[in-house]
């Protein structure tokens, strides 16, 4: 079974690359390879790779810089993955998306069926890709959308603490914003079973570790992890502030809780919690320092 992978060297490129199954011939594609903006390279390389499965981590990231550069999003976010859906006529794609396609105004986990309505320039732009894949590819295209997403490699929320909690005496942290960390392996994992198990069914899917927290919830643990790991030395304060006392270019959903029940459904695994899945990434950065 032949998978390529865009989007390689990010967060879930690398955790895809880290789990790498038997049986799968496994091709995968960064930037280098195959810039996702020049369509044409695009198409002539998905003709030369010939995959029964496109699995498009690839994404324009950076939530704040797109409220400007709205033009260089929507390339990446929207224009390339209907691209990559035409080149698909008879191959199955796997597309990831977001949390932020959400308003965040609900108080229960969303649904893939609740309606969207993106805060920013980053959220309506995947939407907008979503809807490409969509209208593309309608029996073809899986569209996963997962929250917080975060790894050994790649700059992060958890990366980011840890580095801030050596350099700094305090830290304020948001503690009116709710959802879900996902560690990129365990969607790596989640996409890997889609595969293996031949369960490939198209639709919208959401797909995160278990529980909610706030980032401030997150921060506390992360310190708590990184202590006991040996990672950071001492513990330092953490401030619960409010999102208005951290202004950000884009506005960010007060709850992205997402629910995972369908996907749990198709793949037949339930979801991992948080915590579980936040001590194996401490244990995976402990055994990469040795
Ligand atoms: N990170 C999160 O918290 C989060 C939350 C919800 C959903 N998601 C979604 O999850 C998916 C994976 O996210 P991630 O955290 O793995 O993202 P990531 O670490 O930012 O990786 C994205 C990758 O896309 C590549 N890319 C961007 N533009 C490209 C282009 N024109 N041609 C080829 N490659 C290009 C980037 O390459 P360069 O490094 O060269 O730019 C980068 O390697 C994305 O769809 C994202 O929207 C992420």
């Amino acid at each position: 079974m032949s998978v390529l992978v865009f989007g390689a060297e990010g967060q879930l490129g690398q955790a895809l690359q880290s789990i790498a199954p038997p049986g799968l011939e496994l091709t995968y594609a960064g930037r280098t390879e195959c810039d996702l903006t020049d369509a044409n390279a695009v198409s002539d390389y998905i003709d030369r790779i010939d995959p029964e499965y496109i699995i498009n981590c690839a994404a324009y990231t950076a939530v704040d810089k797109a409220e400007e550069d709205v033009e260089a999003c929507y390339k990446v976010n929207r224009d390339a993955v209907r691209h990559i859906a035409e080149c698909c006529a008879n191959r199955k794609l796997i597309h990831i998306s977001t949390d932020f396609v959400f308003d965040g105004k609900q108080r229960t986990p969303y649904t893939p069926e609740d309606p969207t309505a993106p805060l920013g320039v980053y959220g309506a732009s995947k939407l907008a890709g979503e809807q490409a894949a969509l209208e593309t590819l309608p029996n073809q295209a899986m569209i996963i959308r997962t929250s917080w997403v975060y790894y050994t490699i790649g700059e992060n929320f958890v990366k980011t603490m840890l580095r801030l909690m050596v350099e700094k005496e305090s830290l304020s942290v948001v503690s009116d914003q709710r959802g879900s960390p996902t560690f990129a392996k365990s969607l790596a994992e989640t996409i890997r079973r889609i595969i293996v198990q031949s369960c490939f069914t198209p639709g919208i899917y959401h797909w995160t570790d278990a529980g909610d927290i706030t980032w401030w919830d997150f921060a506390k643990a992360i310190q708590e992890e990184g202590v006991s790991k040996g990672l950071i030395a001492d513990t330092i304060p953490i401030v619960p502030i409010q999102t208005s006392d951290y202004p950000t270019p884009a506005q960010r959903p007060a709850y992205s809780v997402l629910d995972t029940t369908k996907l749990e459904n198709l793949v037949e695994q339930g979801a991992t919690p948080w915590r579980h899945n936040l001590n194996q990434m401490f244990e995976e950065f402990r055994s990469n320092e040795r």
